[in-house]
């Protein structure tokens, strides 16, 4: 029997429709971003983190009464139990930090095991639970694997200054925790790229939403996606100064290696999300004499310009926000984590809307195997 295909086999999905959806739009020739119809610029400059994840999951932007009831109920649910911090003082120390954020995600599974998706009240609550714990995990697993007991969340601080606190234990800087914020903002959706694609996929068996995020977290992990913010403070330690940066570029073109931090499947322009990374990282360097690793990445954009420009290749979202959270002294390895942090608000967005239309995935393949083969006794093999 011949099977059908409806279209071409294309390799990475590039271009077929997975879903429809009314989350977030991207115009890749463009360079525009938006939330539900609204302009990233103008969530990051007039809006905050969690009246942006209330947009995507609900759908509208909440009034101040329902802001409030929401920052409230996330104030509410930022502590996580006993036994999951048990739990997380028993995982290695030099194991990654993502590694521990996707085990913790998948636990809540099992302390909040009751599963009615067809109520609205225990959806509520799954948003609030993911969004509000997340990041307290993050915190805790850092603190815990240098030894010490995690903060626990200050009822005084907002959502990014009550993480940056946990980190530091000391309450940010006004300026430091909008910087936070905004890039929460930036990070929050981007349509059906891999981990919340995987989001779907897991959503669509009707599983719970904690599988959902540990799932979603789970592909974002690997440096051709969330990992690449990682990866570029790493490249940028190996140019080492400005004046390495052609000579890197090139060997690296020549070699037919990829420039961490470029490059995009949708952007064919500069990502409008690096465009404001890069105003957000002005404004954090303004003060300081030089820093090395910012001139670097300067230079790398105009040479990688230069070369690549002309195939579509410009800063993605992951070539400046390593940079900013250096600044505000957060550790390397918690950017990916500091990714997911965010990207919650568009994992659970996307779960909300799978489930209320859902079909399960269940895609096709086009088969390169044999027929009949012979099952050949071990002996003889
Ligand atoms: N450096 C050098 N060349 C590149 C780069 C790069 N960063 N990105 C793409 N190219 C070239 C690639 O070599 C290929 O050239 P050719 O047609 O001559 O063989 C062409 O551009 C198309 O590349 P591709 O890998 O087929 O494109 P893709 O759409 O499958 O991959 C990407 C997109 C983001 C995975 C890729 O650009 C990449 O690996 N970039 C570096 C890693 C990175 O920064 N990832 C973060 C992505 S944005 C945030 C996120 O998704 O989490």
């Amino acid at each position: 029997m011949t099977t059908t295909f409806f279209c071409e086999y294309k390799p990475g999905l590039e271009g077929i429709p997975a879903t429809k959806s009314s989350i977030s739009h991207v115009d890749g020739n463009r360079g525009i971003l938006e939330y539900r119809g609204i302009r990233i610029e103008e969530l990051t400059a007039k809006g905050s983190f969690l009246e942006t994840a209330y947009l995507l999951i609900w759908g509208r932007l909440p009034n101040q009464e329902e802001l409030k009831g929401f920052q409230k109920e996330i104030l509410y649910h930022r502590r996580i139990k006993y036994r999951i911090r048990d739990m997380m003082k028993c995982f290695p120390e030099t194991g990654h930090p993502m590694d521990a954020l996707q085990t913790s995600a998948a636990a809540l599974g099992l302390f909040y095991s009751r599963r009615a998706l067809d109520d609205p009240a225990y959806i509520r609550k799954a948003v609030v639970r993911i969004l509000a714990k997340i990041p307290t995990m993050v915190a805790a697993f850092n603190q815990m694997r240098k030894g010490n007991d995690p903060i626990q969340p200050n009822d005084e601080l907002d959502y990014a200054s009550n993480f940056l606190y946990m980190l530091t234990e000391r309450v940010p800087d006004p300026l430091a925790a909008r910087i936070f914020d905004v890039c929460l903002t930036l990070h929050a959706e981007h349509t059906i790229n891999a981990s919340t694609f995987s989001a779907m996929v897991t959503a669509s068996t009707l599983t719970d939403p904690y599988a959902v995020i540990a799932s979603a977290v789970g592909t974002l992990a690997g440096p051709l996606h969330g990992g690449a913010n990682e990866e570029v403070l790493v490249m940028l330690e190996e140019i080492g100064a400005v004046e390495n940066v052609r000579s890197y570029v090139e060997e690296r073109i020549a070699n037919k290696q990829k420039i961490m931090g470029f490059g995009h499947r949708v952007y064919k322009v500069k990502d409008p999300r690096a465009t404001t990374l890069q105003e957000l990282a002005e404004e954090l360097f303004k003060d300081t004499e030089s820093d090395r690793y910012y001139e670097i990445a300067l230079e790398l954009e105009k040479v990688v310009e230069g070369e690549l420009g002309a195939k579509g290749i410009y800063p993605n979202v992951d070539f400046y926000s390593g940079l900013v959270y250096r600044k505000l002294g957060i550790p390397s390895d918690l950017f990916t984590p500091i990714f997911a942090i965010s990207r919650v608000a568009g994992w659970l967005a996307h779960w909300k809307e799978q489930i209320g239309v859902n079909r399960i995935f269940r895609p096709t393949q086009v088969y390169t195997g044999e027929h009949n083969a012979l099952y050949v006794p071990m002996e003889e093999r």
